[in-house]
């Protein structure tokens, strides 16, 4: 069984060989690869790109999907437990893809189940198939992963996207920026891991003065809903909104990623510039999830 629940589970080679196989579907999506299967989709927690995007993607392979996009209407809400659902999901399916709230519950899910478990988003923890998409996506914009400038800015503190970023990245000899409020800094511990591997990282503050080096502009949302206290969300809300007139200095090959939704961030007016990539980088994601699904079910072409 190959569950994917932390972007370190797969190594470099892994990470290759999924980018390899999600350009094979990129040029051919319809492919009737998961005939008479069933894929679990369980959303404890909202969501529109990653639980469409897995939903067109298992739709283009020809399998059938069962779950839920809404825990309330599943029998968390009498009480069950998550080993008890994932326990019984597991006897319906032959791959389960989920989201939840809490960190650590798509390994723990992985550890009940014998199908494989695809993580879709634990809590600030990690967002593996985002991460997917976003290698993807900065490989087919730079045509390399090698020795890129990747920019981080907004929530590094709570936001899963960038962690499981950074430690992907971390393959690729990167030089890290990380521009966010002090409230809402990059872990110490992601910190630590880069020093371990003597890998350079910045931090600041201030948005406008820096990004003219960065080869990937990745934004991020504040997001309310980690937030324990709402005075503590309204303070650094809008601390970051990156506008089109700030983009004149930046390279040439400077793409602006972001895993959306967006709320203020990205200013409307940067959309139609050539370096605005977000759109396509959530379409990136059904080929790329294709590729995740070909590999966790050990598919052959
Ligand atoms: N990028 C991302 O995870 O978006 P959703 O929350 O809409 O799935």
């Amino acid at each position: 069984k190959r569950s994917l629940v932390s972007i370190t589970d797969y190594s470099k080679e892994d990470i290759l060989e999924v980018l390899k196989i999600a350009s094979e579907f990129e040029k051919k999506p319809n492919r009737n690869l998961l005939e008479g299967k069933v894929v679990a989709s369980l959303f404890f927690e909202p969501s529109t790109r990653t639980r469409l995007s897995f939903e067109t993607a298992i739709s283009r392979m020809g399998g059938r999907i069962v779950g839920f996009s809404d825990a309330s209407s599943s029998s968390t809400t009498k009480g069950e437990s998550l080993k008890d659902t994932t326990k019984m999901v597991d006897n319906y399916c032959d791959l389960i893809v989920m989201r939840h709230p809490l960190e650590g519950a798509a390994r723990f899910a992985s550890e009940v189940a014998d199908v494989p478990v695809i993580n879709a988003g634990d809590g600030a923890n990690q967002h593996p198939t985002q991460t997917m998409l976003d290698l993807y996506s900065i490989y087919k914009t730079q045509g390399t992963l090698e020795n890129l400038n990747i920019f981080m800015v907004g929530d590094l503190k709570y936001g899963r996207t960038v962690h499981s970023l950074l430690q992907a990245m971390s393959h690729f000899n990167p030089i890290f920026h990380f521009i966010s409020p002090k409230e809402l800094e990059m872990p110490k511990a992601y910190k630590l891991f880069l020093d371990d591997l003597h890998i350079p990282y910045y931090e600041h503050t201030e948005l406008d003065d820096v990004i003219n080096d960065a080869d990937i502009l990745y934004m991020t949302r504040v997001q309310r809903e980690r937030f324990a206290d709402p005075l503590e969300y309204e303070k650094v809300k809008n601390v970051y909104i990156l506008k089109n007139s700030m983009l004149a200095g930046t390279k040439d090959n400077m793409r602006i990623l972001h895993p959306l939704p967006r709320v203020n961030e990205i200013s409307e007016d940067v959309d139609d510039n050539k370096k605005a990539y977000y759109f396509q980088q959530a379409l990136n994601g059904v080929y790329t999830r294709q590729a995740i699904i070909f590999k966790a079910l050990d598919l052959k072409w």
